[in-house]
């Protein structure tokens, strides 16, 4: 499914005082563009912001940084947020465009980020191969731990059972514990939960919704080598991904819900 481009939603973005458009340039000093600093919550692939607008204005004590890889849903996220704050300055959430599959070149230890919220990413099950593109992936994982504080947590939910038990031992391997685990997240009464475009799609469907919240803890020598492994992989990767593309426009993939990546 393609999703048509919203002729509107980049040059809104371009003069959106919370959005950043060069997020390479902040590795390191993203808490430095908050007006004050405040535990920093980091929602990867949050589409068009439908939850990202209700939790950011009722935790007005956390700041937020929300990404997503195409202009056409932050574009949407930017609107869900202005309605909800009104008149209200916007101050404690930033929205920004870049794949999450490079991370590493987006943070580092210095943003301390406390949270991870990953709500229903792209599951990737047509074919064993693709699992490495999950955002859930020990590839990815391995590269989140880098810019969380110690003991900080991965926030994680899916209607996809096949993803959702993949990727518990991806947690477990790379050094995440199971805090809370939660298969029918509508029937446990969890809260707060603060309910995305996808998730309400399929609870209407009455699909139950898994939940996982994981927390980081130091590795052990074995873990500590497995991510030596995979960020050595992934740095080779993005070294000749970077050489493939040198030349090459720098234009949005495509990346379209659950369908583009
Ligand atoms: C299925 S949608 C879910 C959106 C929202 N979180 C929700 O629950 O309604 C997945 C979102 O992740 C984004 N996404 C997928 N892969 C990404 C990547 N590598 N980097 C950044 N965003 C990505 C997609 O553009 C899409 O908006």
């Amino acid at each position: 499914m393609h999703m048509r481009t919203k002729k509107w939603a980049k040059p809104e973005l371009s003069v959106c005082p919370y959005y950043r458009d060069e997020p390479f340039q902040l590795k390191g000093k993203w808490r430095s563009q908050f007006p004050e600093d405040k535990p920093l919550y980091l929602e990867l692939g949050c589409g068009k912001g439908v939850s990202t607008a209700k939790m950011v204005f009722s935790r007005q004590d956390c700041n937020f940084i929300a990404v997503d890889i195409t202009s056409n849903v932050l574009g949407d996220a930017r609107r869900n947020i202005e309605r909800l704050y009104g008149k209200m300055p916007v101050r404690n959430v930033l929205l920004s465009r870049f794949d999450i599959s490079r991370f590493d070149e987006f943070f580092g230890p210095e943003d301390r980020i406390e949270r991870i919220y990953i709500n229903f990413c792209n599951p990737w099950t047509k074919r064993p191969k693709y699992a490495k593109r999950r955002l859930t992936h020990t590839r990815q994982l391995m590269q989140y731990r880098h810019a969380l504080v110690p003991g900080g947590e991965i926030w994680f939910k899916t209607d996809d059972d096949t993803l959702f038990k993949e990727s518990l031992p991806c947690f477990e391997e790379s050094g995440f514990e199971q805090v809370t685990l939660i298969r029918d997240l509508a029937a446990s009464g969890f809260e707060p939960n603060y309910i995305s475009e996808h998730e309400q799609m399929y609870r209407d469907l009455g699909v139950p919704i898994k939940f996982l919240i994981a927390r980081m803890h130091e590795l052990d020598a074995e873990g500590q080598a497995r991510h030596d492994a995979v960020i050595e992989e992934v740095s080779r990767r993005e070294k000749s991904e970077r050489q493939r593309a040198s030349g090459t426009a720098d234009g949005e993939d495509g990346a379209d819900g659950r369908t583009g990546l």
